[in-house]
């Protein structure tokens, strides 16, 4: 589908309340799936990669019920049942790497596939530490299909390359059903949801400083609240501070500082962003964000805050060619492992639009301020964040954008252009 997209002339104004968090959607399915009895989860999101996530647990011989359009009722028998056929991830990287290290120690076979994406990233990652647990995980050369063959695991003390959410969710689950004590050292922290909502559902697990302990739990049903994703909210903090005469609010934001790195990077440029209403929900902080149309300057964008702002670096590299001077983005080279290599794309599409950006093997060198003249056809490579930062630059280039591939925009954030809509 093109899409076509025209500046915006008279600013965003209003309030939007922004949905439910991908990560933790999907956390949410995968831990209430484990833990016998009933589970709620409220605010589930829309997006098709934590449907996926569901459609998995069905398959795996758990009964959810929606009790309304996002209240979930999960009610486990107990324990998870061998699948009668492959189980499909979809888009979704996510699923398959925590998936594959809660079905590695099962007493049953299974097969986990993905879309033509999904079956090109890496997932050596965590097929090598799942490995070294004893597990038994086919592969083609590193790549889905991966077919498991459940078998009793061990513990292990595991020292990963990479600050990796996935890879150490994966091994964490892997851990939480293997007598002893597994352990994952990152070299920066990750995204911490799978500990904080493990703890909240009684996990024996202890967290110093970058190291996660797991031992043998049995899970607790409860009641989740999913709060808003800051990912989603990323678009709308960008296009609040680049669209001319904007004044926004963003209700119901995730806050957990190790997704927060998008708004220290505001902060960095001198953006005119508040945070308002903090509480916590569910083990997660949560808050109300107001972004105003702001003159920014360029920043250094590197190092332990990349995992802690990972996925919004393609729009955080639009919004530095609207900051005077030079932002350099490193320590980024994962980013090519995402559902697109995200550093060519954005540097190539950005580019057509008139940005002044160059391509580091990890990371980006981006000179503003830049007038984008638009004009142009851009692709979105089957990759929602590309197909989400490409409609935020069009709101500024001069002239329309045709952006090809823009349903993709579905996989996390159905919601998107109803949202803006609703600001315009
Ligand atoms: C995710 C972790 C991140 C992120 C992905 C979601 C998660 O990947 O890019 O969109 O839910 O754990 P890595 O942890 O592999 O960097």
């Amino acid at each position: 589908m093109i899409k076509k997209i025209s500046q915006i002339k008279q600013g965003l104004h209003g309030t939007v309340s922004i949905p439910s968090d991908k990560s933790i959607s999907h956390r949410a399915v995968m831990f209430s799936s484990l833990a016998k009895g009933k589970s709620t989860i409220k605010n589930f999101s829309k997006g098709q990669d934590p449907r996926s996530t569901l459609n998995i647990f069905k398959q795996l011989g758990i009964q959810p019920e929606f009790a309304d359009e996002k209240t979930l009722i999960i009610n486990n028998p107990g324990k998870l049942t061998a699948p009668e056929k492959e189980l499909d991830c979809g888009n979704s990287g996510t699923t398959m790497r925590l998936v594959c290290g809660i079905l590695a120690g099962q007493n049953f076979n299974s097969t986990l596939i993905g879309d033509t994406s999904l079956s090109k990233r890496p997932m050596k990652r965590i097929i090598e530490p799942i490995e070294l647990m004893g597990g038994k995980i086919d592969s083609t050369e590193g790549h889905a299909p991966l077919k498991i063959n459940g078998t009793e695991l061990h513990a292990i003390d595991y020292k990963s390359k990479l600050a990796s959410a996935q890879v150490k969710s994966s091994i964490l689950l892997a851990g939480l059903n293997t007598t002893g004590v597994t352990s994952v050292t990152e070299p920066y922290i990750s995204r911490n949801h799978t500990e904080l909502m493990l703890k909240y559902m009684g996990a024996n697990i202890k967290v110093e400083k970058n190291t996660v302990s797991i031992q043998k739990s049995e899970l607790q049903p409860k009641t989740i609240e999913i709060c808003g994703d800051i990912s989603s909210a990323a678009y709308f903090i960008v296009a609040g501070l680049i669209v001319p005469d904007s004044d926004i609010i963003l209700k119901n934001v995730g806050l957990n500082p190790t997704r927060t790195g998008i708004i220290d990077v505001v902060k960095m440029m001198g953006g005119d962003i508040e945070i308002l209403n903090e509480e916590i929900k569910s083990g997660e902080l949560t808050g109300d964000i107001r972004i105003k149309t702001s003159e920014l300057h360029s920043c250094e964008i590197l190092g332990e805050i990349i995992p802690r702002l990972i996925d919004e670096l393609p729009v955080i590299a639009l919004l530095a060619t609207q900051a005077r001077g030079e932002t350099v983005i490193k320590d980024a080279a994962d980013l090519r492992n995402k559902e697109c290599d995200r550093i060519n794309a954005t540097v190539t599409e950005l580019r057509k639009l008139g940005a002044n950006i160059e391509e580091l093997n990890d990371g980006f060198i981006i000179c503003g301020k830049t007038t984008l003249k638009g004009g142009a056809l851009v692709e979105t490579y089957h990759d929602h964040r590309l197909a989400m930062s490409l409609y935020v630059a069009g709101l500024i280039c001069q002239n329309e954008i045709s952006i090809n591939g823009f349903e993709w925009a579905g996989i996390s954030f159905p919601e998107f252009e109803e949202l803006f809509a609703s600001l315009m």
